[in-house]
């Protein structure tokens, strides 16, 4: 059937597939020739989206034998089946941040060793499957996106130990032949569909994991004449975007309501309520759950009595309780996409179903303050967009256009470093989390010849 359905008479692939495998979301495009790429679509709650998050979610549930089972969800089904379930059970994200990571090979989840490949296999085999039902053919061969330097990629050995493991876990999964594409490559196929006149063009992607950056050649004429290596002319990017800017608001701002700065009294001294490796947990929420030990409750139960602020050690308490990580998660989200939006915002999370004690916290922030939280971040972006520059003797005067795009472009001391290199008339935007999956699809169809 796969051959009727993607080989034409020339013996040219007639449809082509892209997988945009996110550290936050991922999205699945389809090209078929001649056509716009096309999406594949999640439903979350009720609502029909184009990208869904890239999580897992385990649960144990007893069989009537009395045995334990343990049931595995992906997407956006595992959040939904996260969010309904009384007794929570094990979340997992950005997962893609761990590829270049040799000392992480997997995780235990309910006393079972999963490798990191495998979990990934189950996330981006689920894809395939949602895909093949709407598209309503076989999604075998895919180019996926990487990015230009994986997250803690300190060497090429090390990236490269990344992208082995990420074909990996899509040989896994079930397909069966897989070419990768730098995702800010990717991205500028997608600006190129809307052009009509060549340009030199630079892509800032920015997601969850990774901000990365390419130099390009495109346009009607470069896709009529065919592409070349040198249209390419360099790619730079680092592993920091938007999951580090939410580490930075825990730090700054939540954290300190939940005790950080916090003194307690023991003997004649004064020593920090809480130790600080409890807090840097809090910075990646989805560990938070293992911080749900007998030792953890023993330390907090001493602080809480010695502790000068007693209330809000009470409130780490509740948060870690009630395993509010992924609630706390979604409040420093938002007031992340307040301030995207306005110059001020109010972090505000509630929580009284954790059984312990309510947690409420409204804490005021400025666009000033969480821009000053970053900027260490920011700076780090920007080097390596005038490296980029640099390395490819290009002067911010002979880029025709900028093209932002992935979730965190929103953020605007983000677009920013691009307004004040190249103005502001000469930045574009769009797509933001799809614009990856959509210009796989067509690079993987450039590659194809079609
Ligand atoms: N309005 C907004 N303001 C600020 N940040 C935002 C906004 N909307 C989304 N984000 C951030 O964008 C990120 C997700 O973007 P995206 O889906 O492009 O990432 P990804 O492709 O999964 O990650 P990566 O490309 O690094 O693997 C998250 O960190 C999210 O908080
Ligand atoms: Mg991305």
């Amino acid at each position: 059937m796969r051959n009727n359905v993607e080989m034409g008479s020339s013996g040219q692939r007639q449809v082509t597939f892209g997988i945009d495998f996110g550290t936050t979301n991922s999205a699945v495009a389809m090209l078929q020739r001649g056509c716009e790429p096309q999406l594949a679509r999640f439903s979350f709650r009720g609502e029909d989206i184009p990208a869904g998050r890239s999580v897992l979610y385990f649960e144990q549930s007893k069989a009537t034998n009395g045995q334990r089972r343990v049931h595995g969800y992906s997407g956006p089904g595992a959040i939904e089946r996260y969010l309904d379930a009384d007794e929570k059970g094990r979340l997992i994200q950005s997962l893609k941040s761990h590829l270049s990571n040799r000392l992480l090979s997997g995780t235990e989840v309910f006393g079972r060793r999963h490798r990191l490949e495998e979990l990934l296999a189950r996330i981006v085999g689920d894809l395939r499957k949602q895909a093949e039902v709407q598209f309503m053919q076989p999604v075998r061969k895919v180019t996926v996106g990487r990015p230009v330097r994986f997250v803690g990629a300190e060497s090429e050995e090390e990236d490269e130990l990344a992208v082995s493991r990420l074909r990996e876990a899509f040989m896994v999964a079930g397909f069966e032949q897989v070419e990768f594409e730098l995702e800010p490559v990717a991205a500028a196929f997608t600006y190129e569909a809307t052009l009509n006149r060549e340009e030199l063009i630079l892509i800032g992607d920015f997601g969850g994991g990774t901000s990365d950056f390419s130099l390009l050649r495109v346009g009607p004429e470069v896709r009529r004449r065919g592409r070349r290596p040198e249209d390419l002319l360099g790619s730079s990017g680092v592993g920091l975007a938007g999951d580090t800017f939410d580490a930075r608001i825990v730090r700054k701002l939540v954290s300190p309501a939940l005790g950080s700065n916090s003194e307690a009294r023991s003997l004649n001294k004064i020593l920090p309520a809480v130790p600080a490796w409890i807090y840097a947990h809090l910075e990646h929420w989805h560990y938070l759950s293992f911080l749900r030990t007998n030792n953890v409750r023993e330390i907090l139960k001493s602080a809480r009595i010695r502790a000068l602020e007693p209330e809000k050690i009470e409130a780490l308490i509740a948060v870690i309780e009630g395993d509010l990580g992924y609630q706390l998660h979604q409040a420093v989200q938002k007031v992340k996409f307040e301030l995207s939006q306005s110059e001020c915002a109010e972090f505000t999370f509630r929580d009284g179903a954790s059984g312990a004690s309510m947690v409420e916290l409204n804490i005021p922030i400025t666009r000033t303050q969480f821009e000053s939280w970053i900027a260490d971040d920011l700076a780090a972006i920007e080097h390596s967009v005038d490296a980029l520059l640099k390395s490819t003797g290009v002067e911010p005067r002979e880029v025709d256009r900028v093209f932002l795009t992935g979730g965190s472009s929103f953020v605007p001391a983000v677009r920013r470093i691009f307004s004040s290199r190249f103005g502001q008339d000469r930045i574009r935007g769009g797509n933001e989390f799809t614009s990856v999956a959509q210009g796989l699809a067509l690079s993987a169809a450039a590659r194809d010849g079609s």
